[in-house]
């Protein structure tokens, strides 16, 4: 009954709406990985909570927009369960389980620990919950034996935290039952936000999923260009431009070709050359927009697909809580 093929999971966090961003540096691959590998995607509400513990308000909307936003990119549900964590007690009872072995020692040294603690000051993050951020993430992974994990760079200690437990409980419990999971590491994505840093919500540099054209347009339009082209008649770099990082993700070698000649020799303008940057993003987005129309007018739609993908997914959960429990001398019949 259950598939050979090796296991992924990853997660999200429900945080407002996804940006291009997102698309370009995770989703795109998970469309990748859903081909080859057997796929569980889930929406780590309670993730959530440990660190919007006090305005957990627009949790519920947050799931929702992301269940719809990833059906909308085409991660397929027939392929790859999508569910949301709170969905999943096995979670919560792995994650428990884990937590008695799991050295105190090794959640504090964890840099996120610190580094988000600094970073949310107006937060108290000296919580239970928040301390037990990676392992509760463990057990999201090892809960389905996930050979790999897909993250950027900032997840790894994680991952690490999640193999370390896992060859702990091997050791403990004399068996080879938890795999280790491996990073799949995810390269940056290429495409930077509207000023040329990392595209992030807190940076106010995006362009959403759902932003519409006129709003598309908009963003790119007052986009910061080659500081040193300050006149229409300036010779600029694509070089210093963050639009030119824009033409290297959409543009095909022609375009690119003439924005390279026309920045350098003044021949074009800069109005100009976001001109097919605009139109490339708004046809990528068409289709998308079209599809998360779909489903918003069809929550029950959604609905359906997350209560199906959380039955799917809690069949591989259960098998491996019992294995578990099994080992830890915990079933008692
Ligand atoms: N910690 C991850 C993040 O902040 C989210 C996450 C929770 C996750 N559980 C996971 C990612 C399991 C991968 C696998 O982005
Ligand atoms: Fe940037 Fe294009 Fe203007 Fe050159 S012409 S500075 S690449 S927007």
């Amino acid at each position: 009954m259950l598939s050979k093929r090796e296991r992924v999971l990853s997660g999200m966090r429900p945080t407002g709406s996804l940006h291009l961003g997102h698309y370009h540096g995770v989703l795109k691959n998970w469309l990748q990985l859903q081909e080859q590998y057997d796929c569980y995607f889930c929406i780590v509400d309670w993730h959530a909570l440990t660190t919007h513990y006090d305005d957990s308000a627009s949790i519920a909307k947050d799931v929702f927009d992301m269940a719809v936003t990833w059906l909308a990119v085409g991660i397929d549900p027939q392929k790859s369960p999508i569910f949301i964590q709170s969905q999943m007690p096995e979670h919560a009872e792995l994650h428990l389980l884990l937590s008695m072995f799991t050295p105190l020692s090794w959640l504090m040294r964890v840099p996120t620990y610190k580094d988000q603690q600094e970073k949310l000051k107006e937060k108290d993050l000296a919580t239970y919950g928040f301390l037990g951020y990676p392992l509760l993430q463990t057990a999201d992974i090892l809960a389905y034996n996930a050979h790999f994990v897909p993250v950027g760079e900032d997840q790894v200690p994680h991952i690490e935290f999640a193999r370390e437990v896992a060859r702990r409980f091997n050791f403990l419990y004399q068996q080879e039952l938890l795999i280790p999971p491996q990073v799949l590491l995810t390269k940056t994505s290429k495409l930077p936000g509207l000023d040329g840093q990392k595209m992030s919500k807190s940076y106010h540099n995006t362009i959403a999923l759902n932003d519409n054209p006129s709003v598309v347009e908009k963003k790119i339009k007052t986009m910061p260009t080659d500081p040193a082209r300050i006149r229409r008649t300036d010779k600029g770099e694509p070089e210093r431009c963050p639009v030119w990082s824009f033409h290297k993700v959409y543009s095909d070698e022609d375009t690119k070709n003439w924005v390279q000649t026309g920045c350098r020799s003044a021949g074009i303008g800069c109005v100009e050359c976001k001109g097919p940057v605009i139109k490339a993003i708004n046809e990528e987005l068409a289709p998308i927009q079209e599809k998360m129309a779909h489903y918003h007018a069809k929550p029950d739609e959604v609905s359906a697909i997350l209560n199906e993908g959380a039955l799917e997914a809690r069949k591989t959960a259960q098998h491996t809580l019992y294995e578990v429990k099994k080992a830890m001398g915990l079933i008692y019949e």
